[in-house]
């Protein structure tokens, strides 16, 4: 058999459906899409990407209001991203959210996988900061590995988010070394050029698949078939589907197969929370929306090294003049109607009853408005 022939087919959120069930959930606000992310439960299964125009101050008082994650991004000095933490606590504590020592303030704090992180780790720890985020383009490297370690060695009690990984490899093994949730996704994002530019990545409805069977552990066989025993499972380890989301339904199924979490970044960009000035052009207003890994988004921050390839796009879009709370409360409704679909009062229970079909390209254009 050829390499090529052997391969199997990966999948995306447009490929797959979910197939209704009978329901018996009483309503569709009934279903409780609440998550619980190692050590914290929130609301909703809702993350912010650590991106310079997606999440600062803004976006994390509005995600800790409206009961999701915010993961402030880490093209910001020690110092910067210090007074962002001190804002955002007087902020919380001024709209009567417990203070640091009263409880956690719930947000994470995102840091590079090498440079400075150990000095940031512990600027950050002192200040009370207990969730990190090791923010890598590729976590199957090495060095987000011992990252995640140096940070458990630095802050025992410290939650830490790893990533990014698209398979069950890459996943287990920044499990193995303490991470408590992973970010998956290699390349879905709306502004990433990581597959164009280096011909690797996986669609992303297998990578959070596959990335999930470390909740039960893989048998491992030999190549002669020979059982060689279960590899170690991890339960809590939380699953976050980082990109690709651009309707309520990509919610919907990338937590029926598996993930606890979407992160969110294009859905969020141009919103009133998002960091950057708005343009005004030809009576039209604009926001910017940058990849982290563009030149535009490097150059914002003045130690990031240059000449290294990019991989990402940058765009202006339109300023929505909406709230990223009312976006992700309207994207919640849905997701809560969505389980009730499949006869789910739960994310547990979605991903229980889930019966996926797949779709041809005809069937998928049918699905999508087409009325004349
Ligand atoms: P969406 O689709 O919500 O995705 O816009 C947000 C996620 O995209 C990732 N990201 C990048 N990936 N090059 C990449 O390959 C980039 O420049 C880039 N910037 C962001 C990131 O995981 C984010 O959460």
């Amino acid at each position: 058999m050829s390499k090529l022939q052997e391969a199997p087919t990966a999948y995306t959120f447009d490929d797959f459906i979910i197939v209704p069930q009978h329901s018996e959930v009483k309503s569709r606000k009934h279903p409780d899409i609440s998550v619980n992310l190692p050590g914290f439960k929130y609301e909703l299964p809702v993350v912010s990407s650590p991106m310079n125009t997606v999440t600062e101050a803004d976006m994390l008082v509005t995600m800790r209001q409206i009961g999701g994650v915010g993961v402030l991004h880490r093209y910001l000095s020690i110092g910067e991203q210090l007074e962002i933490v001190e804002d955002v606590y007087t902020r919380l504590s001024d709209a009567g959210f417990p203070s640091v020592s009263e409880g956690t303030p719930a947000f994470y704090v995102a840091v590079p996988a090498c440079r400075d992180l150990e000095e940031r780790v512990e600027e950050l720890s002192r200040k009370g900061v207990l969730g990190f985020c090791v923010d890598a383009a590729n976590g199957h490297n090495e060095r987000s590995v011992q990252a995640v370690r140096a940070i458990r060695r630095l802050n025992p009690e410290a939650r830490i988010m790893a990533g990014n990984v698209c398979t069950y490899n890459g996943a287990h093994r920044l499990a193995k070394a303490g991470a408590n949730s992973l970010r998956v996704g290699i390349g879905p994002g709306s502004m990433c050029t990581t597959r164009q530019v280096t011909g690797h990545g996986l669609p992303q409805l297998s990578a959070i698949e596959s990335c999930a069977i470390i909740k039960r552990g893989m048998n491992r066989f030999l190549p002669d078939g020979a059982y060689d025993g279960h590899e170690e499972a991890f339960p809590d380890v939380a699953i976050i589907a980082d990109g690709g989301i651009r309707k309520s339904g990509d919610i919907v199924k990338a937590l029926a197969i598996g993930a606890d979490a979407v992160m969110i970044g294009s859905l969020l960009a141009g919103t009133k929370e998002t960091p950057g000035n708005i343009i005004e052009e030809n009576d039209r207003l604009y926001k910017y929306y940058k990849g982290m890994a563009s030149n535009e988004a490097r150059s914002q921050y003045s130690g990031q090294s240059t000449g290294v390839p990019e991989e990402g796009v940058s765009k202006k879009i339109p300023y929505t003049g909406k709230t990223a709370r009312k976006i992700i409360e309207n994207l919640c409704k849905s997701v809560q109607v969505g389980l009730s679909f499949s006869g789910a009062n739960n994310i547990k229970e979605l991903q229980k009853n889930a019966v996926w079909q797949k779709v041809t390209g005809a069937g998928y254009v049918e699905g999508t408005p087409h009325g004349k």
